[in-house]
């Protein structure tokens, strides 16, 4: 299983802290924020790392982080030269995927969660990590039907759905890159993750599972300001970097 920590965006809604960074240096406790995912990767025994970045902030990445060494494990870096959306991600890391299944998660998703077992368990399809949230109209959200099968999913949703976010942590075979590919923009110019998702749920191969422990997204200032806090009381001391 390849990673991919998708760390690009232009991170408007943190500005003016963003303004001179990019989101996911800024400290979350102890640690840079990109840690926090990059700790999720490490953790589930990944070792081999595709960071994606943008194109300004590229040379604050590789003093960071450098050749993954330092952690055990190794970074190739990619450049997103506009942030056109999250599934863009599977197109320009084609050739780092390679034809191998994936697990990407976002560099400003902070979680609890060990996910191990679902990287070792996983056998093809998609697999994404729903979590119940007040405020679902940010997220991608999942609907179930009354067996609790997962029945469609809806970036942002106008009209209420359900209250079960798509979080910031996927798996994918490697169909993934090629049903990216073919992807057409939506409405806001982005290549939608919700439209590969949902191409994988109509072939009948995806599996929705639930967060168990925190889950954040540390795009708002009150989001960030929680994330520290959480990152405190408990992460700090169970990570493994
Ligand atoms: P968002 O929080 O949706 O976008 P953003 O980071 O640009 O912030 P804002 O909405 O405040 O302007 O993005 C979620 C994560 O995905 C975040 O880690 C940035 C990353 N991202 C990319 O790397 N490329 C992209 O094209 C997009 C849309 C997001």
């Amino acid at each position: 299983m390849r990673g991919i920590i998708l760390s690009g965006g232009s991170g408007t809604r943190l500005r003016p802290l963003t303004k001179i960074t990019s989101k996911q240096l800024l400290p979350i406790y102890h640690r840079p924020m990109i840690y926090y995912p990059l700790n999720t990767l490490v953790k589930a025994g990944i070792k081999e790392i595709l960071i994606i970045v943008s194109p300004e902030r590229a040379g604050d990445y590789l003093n960071l982080l450098g050749s993954g060494k330092d952690f055990g494990v190794k970074f190739t870096y990619e450049i997103q030269d506009k942030p056109e959306g999250l599934a863009q991600a599977f197109i320009i890391g084609s050739n780092f995927i390679d034809n191998e299944d994936v697990a990407m998660i976002l560099g400003d998703n902070i979680f609890e969660d060990d996910f191990s077992e679902e990287i070792k368990n996983f056998r093809g399809g998609a697999k994404i990590f729903a979590k119940e949230v007040p405020d679902p109209e940010r997220f991608g959200v999942v609907k179930f039907d009354e067996q609790k099968r997962a029945e469609k999913i809806v970036e942002k949703p106008k009209e209420y759905l359900s209250n079960y976010a798509v979080t910031g942590m996927y798996i994918y075979d490697k169909r993934v890159v090629e049903v990216a590919k073919n992807l057409k923009p939506s409405d806001r110019g982005e290549l939608e993750i919700t439209d590969l998702n949902n191409w994988y749920l109509n072939h009948g191969e995806l599996e929705v599972a639930m967060v168990q422990g925190e889950w954040l997204d540390a795009g708002t200032f009150d989001s960030l300001l929680r994330a520290q806090q959480i990152a405190k009381e408990k992460l700090a001391d169970k990570m493994v970097i």
